[in-house]
């Protein structure tokens, strides 16, 4: 089946990149005005401008889109998504004065979404966590990497990969998964650190192996839960099966984590809240790319990551959701591209690319989405009718999403 969507009043986010797009170039989407896009079944044929052509590709479904943008699909490259329950209790905690640092040293945070999640299900996990990919869909993300890490044991940890291994196979949207058993240390290791790393190496990464659970291996290398020597040793050894690091670093201070990410390779250090020159400078150094996470630096009154820097100091830049119970309640990528420009002073279309197909770099997607180009998916969103482009991340209190396509089919429309 071939659509051909006509009078698009811009065309956004266009070309296939070599590499994340960094430094300044991030604010130069490439766009055509007025122009054709034509899908077949689940993949991109082809684009042009209006009345370029005596004649346009035959179809068999043409669309009106006079008045309204396509932009490609967000690329959401890291969120926490399988969780068994909200914390809205921590949330009046740190209302009243607690840091997310105490809460976590008191048995809260990550340990007590790993005590709830150790007693549901799989089967259940599976269902809920379903139920949210459908909303974060319609949201207009395509591409998702889901972190485990509630997991904490053996059992767990296996059980939340499985449920991301059954969600890849049960949604349109293309998914990584990440193992992030480095998530925490569980109270019963809490004297014996060593004891719960050798867990992680020498039982939880053979059944990942054996299994095929995961893409990634993560680390939270930040102070209180992994140093940046644990980091190196723990990613060492995932690479030994494969698994490419993508790390939680400089969240909370500066740890030295975006070196050890550097260090072993990551393809993406995320979060980049606490930075000093060196760190940036490092960064923009590397081929690593810098995720920043805006939703989650606001929900814990944090300053915001140094975004400008970065980009002036010609680093590669992606944006996240880190959709979790705990630091980023909030999956909707629209909300983190204006909290991008908002706070961070990203420019629309820094903030746009950063979300789309600097985020398809990060979660090693960039080939089948991520941007309008021949023979990729046919993952995109129609805008409503707007005035520009800068007035989607503008309006930052509603939706300016009117059709969200994934895999060149329908999945939400306004
Ligand atoms: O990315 N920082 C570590 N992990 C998550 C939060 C996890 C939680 O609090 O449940 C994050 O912010
Ligand atoms: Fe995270």
């Amino acid at each position: 089946m071939r659509i051909l969507f006509r009078h698009i009043k811009s065309l956004t986010g266009i070309g296939q990149p070599p590499a994340a797009i960094r430094g300044k170039d991030l604010a130069n989407a490439n766009q055509i005005e007025d122009a054709w896009l034509l899908i077949e079944d689940e993949h991109i044929l082809g684009f042009g401008k209006e009345g370029e052509q005596p004649e346009l590709p035959t179809s068999d479904q043409i669309i009106d889109c006079t008045g309204r943008f396509i932009l490609p699909s967000f690329c959401d490259s890291h969120t926490h998504l399988v969780f068994a329950a909200s914390r809205e209790e921590e949330f009046v905690d740190k209302i009243q004065g607690r840091t997310y640092a105490e809460i976590a040293a008191k048995g809260g945070g990550i340990l007590s979404s790993a005590r709830k999640l150790a007693a549901m299900p799989e089967e259940q996990l599976f269902r809920e966590s379903m139920a949210k990919l459908d909303k974060i869909a319609a949201s207009g993300t395509g591409a998702l990497e889901i972190k485990s890490g509630y997991g904490l044991t053996v059992d767990a940890e296996i059980k939340m990969l499985r449920v991301i291994k059954q969600l890849k196979a049960s949604c349109r949207l293309s998914i990584k998964a990440s193992f992030l058993g480095a998530h925490a240390i569980p109270p019963v290791f809490k004297e014996n650190r060593e004891g719960y790393i050798r867990l992680l190496i020498d039982d939880m990464l053979p059944v990942i192996q054996a299994e095929g659970l995961a893409d990634f291996i993560d680390v939270f290398c930040e102070q209180g839960f992994f140093t940046p020597e644990e980091t190196i040793r723990i990613c060492e050894a995932g690479k030994q099966i494969g698994l490419q690091p993508k790390i939680h670093a400089n969240q909370l201070a500066v740890s030295g984590g975006v070196q050890a990410g550097i260090q072993v390779g990551a393809l993406s250090v995320d979060h980049l809240e606490s930075m000093d020159l060196e760190a940036i400078n490092a960064l923009a150094a590397s081929d690593t790319i810098g995720t920043l996470l805006p939703t989650a630096a606001y929900f814990l009154r944090m300053a915001p990551p140094p975004a400008r820097q970065l980009i002036e100091a010609g680093a590669a830049i992606a944006l996240a959701s880190d959709f979790n119970p705990g630091s980023s309640p909030a999956y909707r990528m629209e909300g983190v591209v204006s909290m991008a420009c908002i706070q961070l002073r990203m420019l629309p279309e820094e903030a746009l690319q950063a979300a789309t197909i600097n985020g398809a770099f990060a979660m090693g997607v960039e080939k089948e989405t991520g941007s309008i180009h021949p023979g990729k998916l046919a993952n995109f969103l129609v805008t409503n009718q707007l005035p520009s482009l800068a007035f989607m991340p503008y309006s930052f209190g509603e939706t300016s999403i009117h059709q969200v396509y994934l895999k060149g089919r329908l999945v939400k429309t306004a």
